[in-house]
């Protein structure tokens, strides 16, 4: 596996990053109910992926209820052989835990407590990328911030992610950040695949400039790009979109079948299966640092993983962003687009 580099901090990540969205049975409280993998599965596909090469594992207090998936991992590093030092462990914080008035945000005083909270369950005395799930309209950036960066000095934290960030409120982190001479976020994680390309908008401009490696979530639109929807027909048993009907309800639409045929015709031409097609697909992306999928089983592992040596050629590129294209909208439509006229 070809590593690379987290924006333009220096730790080198594999360019498929291991989600532990799924880890753990998670009971019916959970967005995660019937969707997950149990303790042992988790750990047998852990040990694979980084048999594979892959070095990076996405995790977030919230995810499984009640820091589960955390859990599992912590339970998966103290089961030793370096497994704990193989791997930049990434998590999250921001989103609700437990009762109280402060069980969500991203006050100083809430993330004093989130990242111990996060270090037991990991059973690590360090998070090597510490992200906030969402941007905080209701605490002042510059605290959040000021917390973070005393969690890098203290060497709780070594990196700083910021995660589904409105632009604007990103690059004033940046700045605040920056005339404070404060550890800074190296990268954006959101939403980003062949249906969801709203990032390019404002979010990819931004990142390059200031070089934030993008972490793109559900890169398979929860599974949705992997091939096994078909037009017309419910989901088939097993499957997320079995048990998320709205959220396939919403992806239940022309421009997205559109999406899945060019990805079948692709795969078709170039041999390998859809899911490693839309993979490469973003991988292709310059600002791309590394694509957090997920899997459940074996063999969906081991078939994304074969998508990280998938390069595709550009025309089928061009077929794949002709077929996802969205509308930019004003006024990157009719001003933006038409500089050399005006
Ligand atoms: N920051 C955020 O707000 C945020 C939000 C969501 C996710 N994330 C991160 O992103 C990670 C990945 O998200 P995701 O799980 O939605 O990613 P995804 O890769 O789009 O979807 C993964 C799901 O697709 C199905 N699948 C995966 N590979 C497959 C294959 N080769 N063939 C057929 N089906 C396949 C499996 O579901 P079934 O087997 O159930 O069909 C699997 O659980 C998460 O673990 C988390 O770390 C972050």
């Amino acid at each position: 596996m070809e590593y690379r580099n987290l924006g333009t901090s220096g730790v080198r990540v594999s360019p498929l990053c291991f989600g532990a969205m799924t880890f753990g049975e998670a009971d019916e409280k959970s967005f995660m109910h019937k969707v997950g993998s149990d303790e042992s599965t988790s750990h047998a596909l852990l040990d694979r992926a980084v048999l594979a090469g892959i070095n990076f594992i996405d995790t977030a207090d919230v995810y499984g209820q009640d820091g589960l998936s955390e859990r599992v991992l912590g339970a998966w590093f103290d089961k030793g052989g370096g497994r704990r030092e193989k791997v930049v462990l990434a998590t999250k914080f921001r989103f609700v835990m437990g009762e109280g008035a402060n069980n969500r945000g991203a006050s100083r005083f809430r993330i004093m407590r989130c990242v111990e909270d996060s270090l037991r369950r990991l059973r690590t005395d360090r998070i090597d990328l510490y992200q906030i799930h969402m941007q905080d309209i209701t605490t002042p950036e510059e605290e959040t911030l000021r917390a973070l960066d005393d969690l890098v000095t203290a060497g709780k934290v070594v990196y700083l992610g910021a995660s589904n960030y409105a632009a604007y409120r990103l690059q004033d982190s940046l700045w605040i950040s920056r005339a404070a001479h404060r550890a800074r976020f190296v990268s954006l994680q959101a939403q980003y695949s062949l249906v969801v390309r709203d990032l390019e908008r404002e979010h990819v401009p931004l990142c390059r400039k200031e070089g934030l490696g993008i972490l793109p979530w559900s890169p398979l639109a929860g599974g949705f790009l992997s091939g096994k929807y078909e037009r017309g027909q419910s989901a088939p048993p097993g499957t997320r979109m079995e048990q998320w009907k709205k959220r396939f309800a919403a992806f239940d639409n022309e421009r997205n079948w559109k999406i899945i045929d060019a990805v079948k015709a692709v795969s078709k031409e170039t041999g390998a299966t859809p899911s490693q097609v839309a993979l490469a697909w973003l991988l292709g992306k310059e600002t791309v640092s590394s694509v957090i999928f997920g899997a459940r089983t074996q063999e969906q592992l081991d078939d994304n993983i074969a998508g990280a040596s998938l390069k595709l050629d550009d025309g089928h590129r061009r077929a794949l962003d002709a077929a996802s294209a969205i509308e930019l909208g004003y006024p990157y439509q009719g001003m933006f687009d038409a500089q050399g006229r005006w």
